[in-house]
């Protein structure tokens, strides 16, 4: 008795975000481990070899009818790698970046946290990093370190991601993909390969034990929705995160014996499955009133992930969740600083692609970056295709910094229109970011490498000009 109040208590001091109800609670805590399970199930799917090495996990550039992967943009060539440090430290090494392009390389554990990150321009040398895990101790990781005169980075998890961004623009997406192609992850520890396909199975099974079915992972537009929406299917894989993601600190371990018993009961008894699903929705208010924490708010509308908390949550769950929830393994803030807008402030509701939007950036306000910085739709909320790029017929789904044929005005703004139909005048149809047409609109605006200037940067109002 004294021993559980005790722990009560301990669990009120390490949580600063709890809500105090062991149900949301859970939720909040698992998601980024459920949407991790996912995620590695996506790549061992597609790329079996993957746990042994690097895919590249994104189409080179999408099409109008782009709808089998949720789009995370269209400036970067994504690759990544899901690392089993259990079995054996890795050795990352890097290709140097002498021409200039911009590359990020991210360190990051299933929950989003980042022990380490940088780019290309701060780091173009490339070089060795020693990534390991807890089953591996801190004098043999030193050791390797020296061996391999590697910077040594230490995962809590024995799951470990590095994920690879090159940026491109128009003509050069292979040499982009080419790049973080040459790659390498290394296992330090011989023998400790895995057969083909081995990682797939392993959570091929312990899906089963969810309950969890193929198409729950999420593969097509249409699982995907459902892997995102269904309350149930999003309570399986929350659990089966818990079950399978080992705990980052000393603190969530504690904070998962807590947990236990929701999932017995929900494993075992399809009623009370049902009875903590009908709460996802209230759950997910609460994950997105949690948006706050993760940077500004502006009054224009715009929010930003500029907060430090950003890949290093610590116990600030609810952070952790809601990162998950807009932008799973989007990147730390010192890497790119990410800016979205849902709702037209000056309606309360959705843009609307039955209106014509202008936005005009004054001259030397364009965001602050050393890497790149774009603009990009995608449909909003309400839509069936929410999150998904804007398929449109001059295949144009952002406007940034390597866009090419941009018209500024003559005091050196740039406006950009957005709109369904093409916008009748020259500087309006060069600058022109197509929407769909009664479809409603979300936009994100990426600043990758920001420079300090990102401090004082406010992203300008998208203004309603004509119904
Ligand atoms: C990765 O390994 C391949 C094959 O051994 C090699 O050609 C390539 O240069 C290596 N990449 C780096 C960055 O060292
Ligand atoms: C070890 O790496 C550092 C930078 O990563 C480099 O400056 C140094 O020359 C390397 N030393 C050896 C012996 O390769
Ligand atoms: C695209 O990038 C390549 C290599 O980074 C560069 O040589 C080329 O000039 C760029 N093209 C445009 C249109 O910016
Ligand atoms: C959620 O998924 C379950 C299992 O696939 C299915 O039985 C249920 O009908 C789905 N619920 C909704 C609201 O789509
Ligand atoms: C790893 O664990 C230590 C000790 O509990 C903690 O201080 C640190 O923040 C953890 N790192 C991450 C990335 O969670
Ligand atoms: C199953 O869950 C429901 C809803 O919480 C509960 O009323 C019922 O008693 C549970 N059944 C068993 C066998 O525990
Ligand atoms: C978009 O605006 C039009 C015209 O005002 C309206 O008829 C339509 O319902 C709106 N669509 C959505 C999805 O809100
Ligand atoms: C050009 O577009 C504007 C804004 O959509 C509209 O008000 C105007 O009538 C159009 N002009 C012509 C000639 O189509
Ligand atoms: C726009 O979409 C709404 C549903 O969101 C529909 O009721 C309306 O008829 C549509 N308007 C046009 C012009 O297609």
């Amino acid at each position: 008795m004294l021993g559980s109040t005790l722990l009560g208590l301990l669990f009120q001091v390490a949580l600063g975000q709890t809500t105090g109800d062991s149900v949301s609670d859970a939720f909040i805590y698992a998601l980024p481990a459920g949407e991790f399970m996912k995620t590695k199930m996506r790549l061992y799917y597609k790329y079996p070899d993957s746990y042994n090495g690097f895919a590249i996990n994104q189409p080179l550039m999408p099409d109008e009818t782009f709808t089998a992967v949720v789009a995370p943009n269209v400036d970067t060539v994504y690759a990544a790698g899901i690392f089993d440090l259990a079995a054996s430290p890795r050795l990352i090494t890097v290709p140097p970046v002498l021409d200039g392009r911009y590359v990020v390389t991210d360190f990051v554990d299933p929950y989003g946290n980042a022990p380490f990150a940088f780019n290309s321009i701060d780091i173009p040398q490339g070089g060795d990093y020693l990534i390991y895990g807890p089953s591996t101790s801190e004098k043999d990781a030193t050791t390797f370190g020296v061996q391999y005169n590697a910077t040594v980075i230490k995962f809590n998890t024995s799951d470990a991601m590095v994920l690879l961004r090159a940026r491109h623009n128009a003509t050069d997406p292979q040499q982009a993909a080419a790049l973080l192609s040459s790659y390498n992850a290394t296992r330090l520890l011989p023998g400790t390969d895995v057969p083909r396909l081995q990682r797939f199975n392993e959570i091929a099974t312990q899906m089963t034990e969810f309950g969890l079915e193929f198409p729950d992972v999420g593969l097509l537009a249409t699982q995907y929705e459902n892997s995102i929406r269904n309350a149930t299917i999003g309570w399986k894989w929350a659990m089966m995160g818990l079950k399978y993601v080992e705990p980052s600190t000393v603190a969530d371990t504690e904070y998962v014996q807590k947990f236990q018993n929701v999932i017995d009961q929900a494993q075992n008894n399809a009623t009370y499955l049902l009875e903590i699903a009908s709460r996802v929705p209230a759950i997910v208010q609460t994950i997105s009133a949690g948006t706050r924490q993760i940077g500004t708010l502006f009054s224009t509308g715009w929010s930003a992930t500029n907060s430090p908390v950003v890949g290093k949550f610590g116990d600030n769950y609810l952070a952790r969740a809601a990162v998950a929830f807009v932008l799973y393994l989007g990147l730390a803030p010192s890497q790119a600083v990410y800016f979205q807008t849902t709702i037209d402030p000056s309606t309360g509701k959705a843009y609307n692609g039955s209106h014509n939007y202008e936005v005009t950036f004054v001259s030397n306000q364009l965001p602050p970056v050393e890497g790149f910085w774009s603009m990009t739709v995608y449909y909003g909320v309400g839509d069936d295709s929410y999150g998904y790029l804007v398929g449109n017929p001059i295949e144009r789904f952002s406007i940034g910094d390597r866009t090419p044929g941009l018209i500024y005005n003559s005091d050196g703004s740039l406006t950009v229109t957005l709109s369904a139909t093409r916008p009748n005048t020259t500087a309006g149809a060069a600058n022109w970011l197509p929407v769909g047409a009664n479809r409603t609109f979300e936009v994100f605006l990426r600043a990758y490498g920001p420079t300090a200037g990102i401090a004082d940067f406010a992203p300008p109002q998208i203004k309603l000009i004509s119904k």
